[in-house]
This record gives C-alpha cells, sequence and structure tokens, in this order.
C-alpha cells in the first residue's frame, strides 16, 4: 500500500501539466505553483469547490476520499487524480497520507476540503489538523459546542489557516455591501432584518425527507440551514458583539396532524390518490424533472452516478425521499425567528421559513442612521435621507452556487493558502467559533424559552468542555 501511494505522491511533488477547462476566473499569480488540495466527501458541496480546481490553475486536487463508487470514479477521472491516491474513505486517505509523512516526510497536499456531513466534521478535521493539512471545512463547524471549541484548539494549536464555508460573505454582493456598512457613508447600521426563504421544496428536499431532517443524524435546523446567515449579519452588526438573544419557533406544518385527508392512508407519495396535486409530492419534485431532462440538484442527490427515470423511480419506490412529507422522520424546526441585540445596543432579526417560492435569496433590509439599504442577493437599492435618491445596483455574478459566494471562499481560502495569511479569509477559527455560539445561543433561547446572554453562555460551554476533560483525565 505505501509503496504505491509513494509512487502516487512523487507525481503531486513535479509542476501541474494538467490541461484546464476553459478558464472563467483570473488569477493574482498565475506563475506560482498550484496550491495542492484533497477532498474528503465528493458530494454537492466537495463538486462546488472542486469546480474551481477545474477551471484555474490556482489549484489542483490531488487525492480524494468519497464511498459512492460513481462519484468518485467520475471525481477522479475529471480531475485526473492520480489512481493510488483515490480511496473509499477518509479514514483511508488520512492513513495514507501518516503514511507518506512517515516515509517521505510530506503531506499529500497543502489543504484538506472537508465537504462530508455535519456530524463527521470534528473527527475530519481534528484528524488532518494534526497532521498540518490547512483546512476549509463546510458549514456547520460540528453539531454540538464541545466539538465546535475542541476544532478552535485544534486549529490554533496547529496554526494552520482555517476556513468555514460561510459562502455568503463571498459573494459579490456581500462584498459590497459589507464595504458600504464599513464605509459608514450611510451613517452608522443601527438595525437589520434578514429572512431566509429555503423555498416549499427544498426545505421538503433536505430539511423533511433528507440530509439535515432529524436533528440527531446532524444537528437542528437553525445551526444546519442558517449558521451562515447568524455569522453574516454578526459581521455586519461587528466589531460590537452579540450579547443578548431570544428565540421562538417551531415544527408547524411537516408531521401527521398536517396530512390532508385527501392521502387517506398512503405514506408513499407513488401510492397517494393527491399525487399530481401535492406541493411536496415527489413524483413532482423528482419524477417529473427528471423526465424534463433536469439530472442537477435536487434530483441529482437520490443516486450514485447520473439521475435517469429508472434510478430515481426506483430511488422513489423505496427511498427517504419518496415518503410522504407528513409521515417522514423529521424533528427540526420549519420556521424560526431570532432577535439579536449587540453589544453598543444595535439590533437585529433574523427568520427562517419553509413557505416561501424563492430558494435561499435571502431578503435584507438594513437601517442606517442616513440610509437604507434593501437587498435580495442578486440586487440592491441604496436610500441616502440626505439626498432622498435610491439607486439600483446588480453586482456582478461570476456564477456558481450563493449568488458566486461558493467560488469567491474557494478562491479566497486557495490564495490564503498559497500566501500564508489568514486575514484574506476576513475571518479565523475565533469568530466562527463564536458566530456558532450565537447559533447555539439562539437554540437554547428557543428551548428554554428565556432570553440567552450571549457572553455568559460561551462562558458556560467552555467551561463545560474544561469540566469534562478534568472528569476523563480522572476517570
Ligand atoms: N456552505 C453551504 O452553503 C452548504 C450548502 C449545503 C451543504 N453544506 C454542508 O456541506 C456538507 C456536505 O453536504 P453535501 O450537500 O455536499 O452532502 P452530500 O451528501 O452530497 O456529500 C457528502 C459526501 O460525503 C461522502 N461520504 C460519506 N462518508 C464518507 C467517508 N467516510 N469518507 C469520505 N466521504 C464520505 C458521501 O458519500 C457524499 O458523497 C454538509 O456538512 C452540509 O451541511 C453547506
Amino acid at each position: 500500500m505505501a509503496s504505491s501511494i509513494i509512487s502516487g505522491t512523487k507525481n503531486l511533488f513535479r509542476k501541474s501539466t494538467k490541461v484546464k477547462e476553459q478558464t472563467m476566473y483570473t488569477e493574482a499569480n498565475t506563475d506560482s505553483e498550484p496550491v495542492t488540495l484533497i477532498v474528503v466527501g465528493c458530494g454537492q458541496r466537495g463538486k462546488a469547490y472542486g469546480k474551481y480546481a477545474l477551471q484555474s490553475d490556482a489549484c489542483q486536487v490531488v487525492a480524494i476520499a468519497e464511498p459512492r463508487p460513481q462519484t468518485r470514479n467520475m471525481y477522479a477521472e475529471q480531475h485526473k487524480v492520480d489512481p493510488t491516491l483515490v480511496f473509499g474513505t477518509w479514514k483511508d486517505l488520512h492513513a495514507a497520507s501518516a503514511d507518506t509523512i512517515n516515509t517521505v516526510g510530506k503531506r499529500l497536499a497543502d489543504a484538506v476540503l472537508i465537504a462530508v456531513q455535519d456530524h463527521m466534521h470534528v473527527e475530519v478535521a481534528l484528524a488532518f489538523a494534526e497532521q498540518g493539512y490547512h483546512i476549509l471545512c463546510e458549514k456547520p463547524m460540528a453539531t454540538t459546542m464541545e466539538d465546535c471549541i475542541k476544532i478552535e484548539e485544534a486549529i490554533n494549536r496547529a496554526g494552520i489557516i482555517f476556513g468555514m464555508g460561510h459562502v455568503m460573505r463571498y459573494s459579490p454582493y456581500s462584498q459590497e455591501i459589507t464595504k458600504i456598512v464599513q464605509s459608514q457613508t450611510l451613517g452608522q447600521l443601527i438595525n437589520l432584518v434578514q429572512v431566509e426563504p429555503v423555498g416549499y421544496y427544498h426545505f421538503a428536499h433536505s430539511y423533511v425527507r433528507g440530509n439535515w431532517s432529524s436533528e440527531k443524524e446532524s444537528s437542528f435546523a437553525l445551526m444546519t440551514k442558517c449558521c451562515h446567515d447568524i455569522d453574516i449579519i454578526c459581521h455586519w452588526m461587528s466589531p460590537s458583539p452579540p450579547v443578548k438573544v431570544s428565540s421562538f419557533g417551531s415544527l408547524r406544518h411537516f408531521h401527521h396532524r398536517a396530512k390532508p385527508l385527501d392521502a387517506g392512508d398512503a405514506t408513499r407519495c407513488f401510492d397517494c390518490a393527491i399525487r399530481n396535486d401535492c406541493p411536496y409530492s415527489a413524483k413532482r419534485i423528482y419524477l417529473d424533472s427528471v423526465s424534463r431532462g433536469n439530472t442537477g440538484w435536487p434530483v441529482s442527490t437520490l443516486v450514485d452516478g447520473i439521475p435517469d427515470i429508472e434510478n430515481i423511480t426506483a430511488a422513489l419506490k423505496v427511498g427517504p425521499y419518496g415518503q410522504c412529507v407528513y409521515e417522514s422522520k423529521n424533528d427540526v424546526c420549519d420556521n424560526q425567528i431570532v432577535n439579536l441585540e449587540f453589544e453598543n445596543g444595535n439590533t437585529a432579526s433574523f427568520t427562517m421559513v419553509a413557505f416561501t417560492s424563492a430558494i435561499c435569496e435571502r431578503q435584507l433590509r438594513m437601517h442606517f442612521t442616513h440610509g437604507e439599504i434593501v437587498g435580495d442577493m442578486n440586487k440592491y437599492t441604496v436610500t441616502d435621507f440626505r439626498t432622498n435618491k435610491t439607486k439600483t445596483f446588480h453586482p456582478a455574478n461570476e456564477g456558481g452556487g450563493h449568488g458566486g459566494g461558493d467560488i469567491g471562499l474557494i478562491r479566497t481560502f486557495v490564495e490564503a493558502v498559497r500566501t500564508g495569511n489568514q486575514k484574506l479569509l476576513g475571518t479565523d477559527v475565533g469568530e466562527v467559533l463564536k458566530s456558532h455560539m450565537t447559533v447555539f445561543a439562539a437554540e437554547a433561547s428557543r428551548r428554554e424559552e428565556k432570553v440567552v446572554n450571549c457572553v455568559a453562555f460561551e462562558e458556560k460551554a467552555r467551561a463545560s468542555v474544561r469540566e469534562t476533560r478534568v472528569q476523563t483525565v480522572l476517570r
């Protein structure tokens, strides 16, 4: 095993000769060696970030771990990954990395992209941080406060670059708005309101039938869906930190009690009398969609390989995506609101709601002392109270998910790794931890029906981690 990996690694230590797809992205320095990446999890997010490596000379994917055979082979082929560096699980990839570190004294790559499911982030992040890889970790950081703290400690101990999948920060739209906020040209930002319209069928797909439907298997919806909303709200309100938070929310609709009478006893959409009319019908969302030729999201998440009518039909007959949304195993909120007060007295409110036609196109209202901004992630208007003039801006979007945020993040991360400059990312692991703590505090408020003091909450979480450690040592 070790010798074949080492022969694979030899290819890593020479200049890339790969032929790029049409280059869409201009780089600051095309003369330098590409930053090398390993990808853990080649699903939706692994692909979204990997796209940059196919289109830019700035980085190259040199090793991957992915258990689904067709997904793994397609990814490896696209990125021309040496077969000795293609693995079925992250643990095998990690062991191979340990081999090369022990034998040739080098890591397999400069950085690792962690794009596996939420509950796996902590294990993977700790393991690769320990080997000295720079890390781009998908959001959320981890699913418990303790694990988030462990990741922060591991990153600080290793002294590595850390990027978080808070992609919204990196879209041209958000960056333009951030500049206006920080320049104070409209005065001080006093209050903001953000709504995350998840989208009715997106919610049904991901949070009723899919990977983020069960709190035990992933985490609560505010964390899995909206930790980056809370992050960007705190970023816009910075440097004043959040001090108090309150939250309300529940699972109002996607449960057995709300099942339409016409659906009768059917537990799967194919057996249901209202399969052609129900907005959440799996037939409509997946089968009709693939029949029209759509092989992308959401149908692409149902099968390993290319979706077609046969494999989607088979998946819907037996799997969770063919289940009635009123008969699924989901337990996460379908609507939640969060109110925040910051140290300087500024306020923000946030709403996450399933029942929208828009899909994740956040609606934003920012209220400054001398003006306001109203945005929807595609365009924004700026009104200046002094001139009474309103101007609309349409930030150029170079494509990719989250209004260009996906590409913005991976490009910035790669550049941060190349230059060894964490500051380029505009955040660090400490700030990422703090915004996650605010999300945990909001959820504690919702559950315990009380206003939570963010500072005391974080202190308590840290004390609890310390206490657990002491107990573990004593045991
Ligand atoms: N930043 C964002 O806006 C955003 C959006 C969606 C999802 N996410 C997060 O990204 C992460 C991945 O989500 P996704 O939609 O790509 O999920 P996905 O299921 O499409 O991809 C995860 C991949 O990990 C693979 N995997 C499972 N076990 C593995 C193992 N032991 N070793 C290596 N790979 C393994 C799976 O086969 C799958 O291909 C999640 O944490 C999710 O919450 C972030």
